[in-house]
């Protein structure tokens, strides 16, 4: 019989298949539910989708940063602008490689930081820039730009800067204190600060106006070219090598966020940001949380821009933050900000190691023993 091949078919299958097949009460029709849920229906029920919660609050960063090359494209590129140097090479033949015409006389040229507690970064900038500096223009604030209280630690340590006092326009301003706020409103307020200090210093049109962070610290020789040549573009951003944690972790060649300016009065904004499309190839380093001790470290991670990227405690720990500085590993647990899967994936893991201490600024190599933690092969850092 057809019919009684079907229902011992059936019967294989178990009690429960029996009686759910059939018309029954409200708590047995509860458990033929709970049944009909089989295994693979509970693994992914209780297992991975409280995983994959657990994964996004704990990696949700990651995984933007790495979907990212599907939500957002890539900047428009820059145009790149080939630069030359060699040190026997006359200023009159580098205008000449560049396009450009040598002027009878160097351009003025202002160098204006927002300053925070860099006091090492700013020594070996200044000391490297200083010969082709008019003026320095140094603002700084009692409040983080998260509204942190801080001391003026430039104004603590002024004694240090005797070789600029002369050429020197110090200013501070009063941090806002607004609470809860964006910290980049706090940091727009005081660069435009930056911008009256600026007038303050006696800038005019036509001098030259570097816009860049403390740790963007643009080579002597490139400044000095673009003094004395006619021609480059009126606005340029400068290509920096990135270094993270000190010159022996080489990031990449990619940092543009410096830039310098022929200064145009009722123009000119000091800012951080794209300016421009020209980019002058090989033009300094920038060396990012690049500091002598670790309560440095914790300082930048809770008082500055990106205090949102602390998202354990943990991350402050101090232990921690010194093996990762070891390590070359990213102080967030964070992926590469690239735009292509390439591009994340060709950077992901720690920074190699880098055993190079050519081209670095002359001060660095010439104070080696006040500045061993900036060299290859130093990564422990000081506790206090
Ligand atoms: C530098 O230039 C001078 C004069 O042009 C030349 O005599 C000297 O050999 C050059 N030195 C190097 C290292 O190229
Ligand atoms: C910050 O400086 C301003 C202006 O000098 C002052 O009025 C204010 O009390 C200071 N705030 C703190 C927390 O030091």
């Amino acid at each position: 019989m057809p019919d009684d091949g079907y229902s011992s078919s059936k019967k294989k299958d178990g009690y429960w298949d029996d009686v759910c097949g059939q018309e029954v009460s409200k708590t047995t029709r509860i458990r033929c539910m709970m049944q009909t849920l089989d295994i693979r229906t509970f693994v992914v029920l209780f297992l991975v989708i409280p995983i994959g919660f657990m994964g996004v609050y704990f990696h949700g960063q990651k995984i933007t940063y790495f979907l990212r090359p599907l939500w957002q494209s890539p900047p428009k590129p820059f145009i790149p602008i080939p630069h030359y140097y060699h040190e026997n090479v006359s200023m009159e033949s580098l205008c000449k490689l560049h396009g450009w015409k040598l002027r009878d006389y160097p351009r003025k040229v202002y160098d204006a930081v927002l300053f925070n507690n860099e006091i090492d970064m700013i020594t070996i900038r200044w000391k490297e820039l200083h010969p082709y500096i008019t003026q320095f223009v140094l603002l700084e604030t009692n409040s983080t730009f998260t509204s942190i209280p801080k001391p003026h630690y430039f104004a603590i340590n002024r004694e240090r800067f005797d070789f600029v006092e002369p050429r020197l326009t110090y200013g501070t301003i009063g941090g806002r204190f607004k609470k809860g706020e964006n910290p980049f409103v706090e940091e727009a307020y005081q660069r435009v600060a930056l911008d009256h200090l600026l007038k303050i210093a006696g800038i005019e049109d036509g001098d030259l106006l570097i816009m860049s962070d403390v740790d963007e610290i643009p080579s002597a020789h490139t400044i000095d070219l673009l003094r004395w040549c006619e021609g480059p573009p009126p606005i340029v951003h400068l290509n920096l090598n990135n270094y993270l944690y000190s010159f022996e972790f080489h990031v990449d060649h990619s940092s543009w966020r410096a830039s310098v300016h022929q200064y145009q009065k009722g123009k000119t904004r000091y800012a951080h940001y794209r300016q421009t499309d020209y980019l002058l190839a090989e033009s300094g380093w920038h060396c990012s949380f690049c500091f002598r001790k670790i309560t440095d470290f914790v300082f930048k991670m809770k008082a500055y821009s990106h205090t949102d990227r602390v998202r354990f405690s943990h991350f402050l720990d101090p232990k921690r933050i010194q093996d990762v500085i070891c390590n070359g590993d990213d102080l967030y647990d964070m992926l590469p900000e690239e735009y292509t899967f390439k591009d994340i994936i060709a950077k992901m893991g720690p920074i190699p190691h880098s055993y190079s201490a050519v081209h670095l600024p002359s001060y660095l190599l010439n104070h080696e023993d006040e500045y061993r933690y900036l060299l290859p092969g130093n990564c422990i850092r000081e506790a206090g």
